[in-house]
C-alpha cells in the first residue's frame, strides 16, 4: 500500500502545483480520467475476491475521494483568484464622461419662435396654430381681401388644383393671419394669442424664399387701442433684442384686414457691417428699417369671424421670424436658412439646452 500512498501524495502535490486550468485538467485526466491510474485501480476491484476487495477497497476509494476533492478545491481557488484579479484590474469608472455622440442643433428659426412664445407668454398670450394648407376663405375673404385683390393672383400664391368640399380654392397660406379668423371663430372673445408658423409665397431671391416664417399676434378685447399695440411691440422687442434703447416708428399703411394699418419701423445703425438695432432712426448715423405690419383689426374682419364689432375690437400684427433671427443672430443670407447645410446649422444652431427663459435672459447663449 505504500505504493498507493506515494502515488496519491504525488498526485495531490501535482494538483497543488497546477497553476493553470489546463495543467489541473492534465493531472485530473491522468488520475481520475477514464484511463487514469485511480480509475484503473477501481476497475481491479471487480476482479477481486470479496475478502481481497474488503481489504483494498477503502484505501482506493479514499484516494479517489481525496484526489477529486483536491481538484475541486484547486479549481475553486483558481476561480476565486481569477475573480479577485478581475475585480482589481477591470475597474469601471462611472465618473468618466461618456463618448461624445453626434448631436443635432435647434434651428435659429425654431429658437426665435420659442423665444417669442416665452416673451409673449409673460404678457398672457397663448400660442395658437393653424393649417398650412388653407382655403381661400380663411386666407383672403374673411380677411377682407375680395375676389380682385392682387395677393390672390396665381403668381403670388400657390394654389392646389382641387377645391375643398365647400367649393373653396385650396392654397398654401400666404400669411399667418387666417389663424386670427380661426381663433375668433373657435374661441370667441376675448383673445390674446400669437400664431407662429410657415407661410408660402411665389417669391425667390436673396431676401425672399418661397417658404418663410411669421408670427401673428392678435388681441381682441374691450377698449383696446393703438397705444396697447405700440406698448406691446415695444416691450416684446426690447425683451427679444435685450436692449432698452429699441425705438419704434409707426407709419400709416394699408392692409385690408386692419383699419387703421401701421407699418412698424425700428431704428438701427451699421456697426462693422452689421445692422445693430437701437436708438432712433433719426439719430446721426442711424436709419429706420421696416420690421412688421400691424393695425387695429378691421371691423369687417371681426364681423366675418362672428363677433360683434360694436362690442369687441383689438389689434393684430404679423412679423417675419426669419428676419428677426437674422437681425438678432447676424446671418446675412436668408436662403442658407433652408439649405439644410449641416455646417451652417452647427455654426448658427442652438443646443437643446439653450431653452429660452425670461429669467435666463431670453435667447442668451449659455
Ligand atoms: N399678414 C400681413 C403680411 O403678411 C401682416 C399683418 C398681420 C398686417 C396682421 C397687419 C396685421 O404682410
Amino acid at each position: 500500500m505504500t505504493d498507493l500512498t506515494t502515488r496519491r501524495d504525488d498526485t495531490l502535490a501535482a494538483i497543488a502545483a497546477a497553476d493553470t486550468a489546463d495543467a489541473l485538467e492534465a493531472v485530473r485526466v491522468e488520475a481520475v480520467g477514464k484511463q487514469g491510474w485511480v480509475s484503473a485501480l477501481l476497475k481491479t476491484l471487480g476482479k477481486m475476491t470479496p475478502d481481497e476487495r474488503q481489504e483494498k477497497a477503502p484505501a482506493i476509494q479514499q484516494t479517489r475521494t481525496a484526489v477529486a476533492d483536491a481538484i475541486a478545491a484547486r479549481k475553486q481557488a483558481m476561480n476565486d483568484a481569477e475573480l479577485d484579479r478581475k475585480l482589481a484590474t477591470e475597474t469601471l469608472d462611472l465618473s468618466l464622461p461618456s463618448p461624445a455622440l453626434p448631436r443635432g442643433t435647434v434651428h435659429p428659426v425654431s429658437q426665435v419662435m420659442d423665444e417669442l412664445a416665452e416673451i409673449f407668454a409673460d404678457l398672457g398670450f397663448a400660442v395658437k396654430t393653424g393649417p398650412e394648407v388653407e382655403d381661400d376663405w380663411h386666407n383672403f375673404t374673411a380677411l377682407n381681401m375680395d375676389e380682385n385683390h392682387p395677393a390672390r393672383a396665381m403668381h403670388d400664391t400657390f394654389y392646389f388644383p382641387d377645391k375643398d368640399g365647400e367649393g373653396r380654392s385650396m392654397l398654401l397660406r400666404t400669411h399667418t393671419s387666417p389663424v386670427q379668423i380661426r381663433t375668433m371663430m373657435d374661441e370667441g372673445a376675448p383673445v390674446r394669442i400669437i400664431a407662429p408658423g410657415r407661410v408660402y409665397r411665389s417669391d425667390s431671391d436673396a431676401t425672399h424664399t418661397p417658404m418663410f416664417h411669421q408670427v401673428e399676434g392678435l388681441v381682441i378685447d374691450k377698449d383696446i387701442h393703438l397705444g396697447h399695440l405700440k406698448w406691446t411691440l415695444e416691450t416684446v422687442l426690447k425683451a427679444f433684442f435685450q436692449r432698452d434703447d429699441i425705438v419704434l416708428r409707426l407709419r400709416p399703411s394699408y392692409f385690408p384686414f386692419t383699419e387703421p394699418s401701421v407699418e412698424v419701423d425700428v431704428g438701427f445703425e451699421v456697426v462693422k457691417g452689421r445692422r445693430i438695432l437701437g436708438g432712433s432712426g433719426d439719430a446721426p448715423g442711424h436709419a429706420w428699417m421696416e420690421l412688421l405690419g400691424s393695425g387695429m383689426v378691421n371691423a369687417r374682419v371681426i364681423a366675418f369671424a362672428g363677433l360683434d364689432p360694436a362690442e369687441w375690437q383689438g389689434f393684430a400684427f404679423g412679423v417675419g421670424v426669419d428676419r428677426l433671427a437674422m437681425l438678432k443672430y447676424g446671418m446675412d443670407d436668408l436662403r442658407a436658412f433652408f439649405d439644410g447645410d449641416i455646417r451652417w446649422l452647427q455654426h448658427y444652431g442652438f443646443s437643446a439646452y439653450d431653452q429660452p427663459t425670461l429669467s435666463g435672459g431670453v435667447g442668451a447663449r449659455a
